[in-house]
């Protein structure tokens, strides 16, 4: 069994759907609101458990009833918590989500309990880092604490993959203990001023890959020695595009863990998403691993 830890957030979304976003300083009328559990780490663990992988997730909540739906959802995937802390001092992370008829979503984020992971509380896992295959993290935890993970799972030789989501930007000695980088468009842009798409201008250390995971323009990818590759989207009637890029990221890493090549792990990754977006939610709209086999069968 692939085995997958993450280190990251796990947010309750709170999602409000409407036909159209708000302008600043407009009001608009909602269709349907829903409360669920989110954060790009938490979504990547789902995500990975449903396709298969033996998970462990390393993370913080507050001891409140949102921190609560965060063990009910990992508890239900099967995802090993060992290594989540309870902070009694700061409230769970929340994004309150709006959602439109055509799937684009706006989010904000208050991080709450994921500013205090601290770079100790990764220390505390470093056996479940060292016996993974594959390390993925993204950015809202404190850097100091998602570079530290990085640095522990090179130091074991586990694959590391770094989802530099939301965008900021990164210490180029930070960016090089990533063995695949998966910005978004902007994202990439934040970490490399590169204009859209210029994937060749990125500055690559040896044995480094990018994955650019680029909307309706599906996913391409460049590795350090040159090569590269395209991946078109699975075209899908688009309910809600939010949690797409964790759904893609918790592919990559299942896909990475079972050793599978580049390309079948892109591909795999994208037609995670693709059922992902046919859904409301975000954690909860995470296919199970027989779907994205039989969509991949289907091609
Ligand atoms: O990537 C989607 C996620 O971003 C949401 O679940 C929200 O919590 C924010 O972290």
């Amino acid at each position: 069994m692939a085995r997958v830890v993450v280190v990251g957030s796990f947010n309750v979304d709170l999602t409000a759907y409407m036909s159209r976003l708000p302008l600043p300083g407009e009001t608009v009328q909602g269709r349907e609101f829903v409360t669920g559990p989110g954060g790009k780490g938490s979504n990547q663990a789902v995500a990975a458990a449903r396709l298969g992988a033996d998970v462990s997730f390393i993370g913080r909540v507050g001891v409140d009833s949102f921190g609560e739906m965060g063990l009910q959802i990992w508890s239900k995937e099967g995802i090993n918590t060992t290594h989540v802390v309870r902070d009694p001092q700061v409230a769970t992370g929340v994004a309150p989500i709006w959602v439109d008829d055509g799937g684009e979503n706006s989010i904000v984020v208050v991080l709450g309990a994921n500013l205090a992971l601290s770079t100790a509380d990764i220390d505390a896992a470093e056996s479940a880092i060292a016996s993974a295959d594959v390390l993925l993290t993204q950015l809202e935890v404190r850097q100091e604490a998602a570079r530290h993970a990085l640095e522990l799972a090179r130091r074991h030789h586990v694959k590391t993959i770094l989802n530099p989501a939301p965008a900021d930007v990164l210490d180029k000695s930070m960016i090089a203990l990533a063995d695949y980088l998966t910005p978004n468009q902007s994202e990439l842009q934040t970490l490399f001023g590169v204009q859209e798409g210029d994937l060749e201008s990125v500055p690559l250390n040896d044995g480094q890959t990018l994955v650019l995971t680029a909307g309706g323009d599906g996913a391409y990818w460049r590795c350090a020695d040159g090569s590269g590759g395209h991946q078109p989207i699975f075209p899908m009637d688009v309910v809600d595009t939010t949690g797409a890029g964790d759904a893609f990221n918790a592919g990559l890493a299942v896909a990475l863990a079972e050793g599978h090549a580049l390309p079948q792990a892109v591909a795999f990754a994208s037609a995670t998403a693709a059922l992902c977006v046919t859904r409301p939610g975000t954690a909860n709209s995470m296919p199970q691993r027989a779907e994205v086999d039989a969509l991949l069968a289907g091609r």
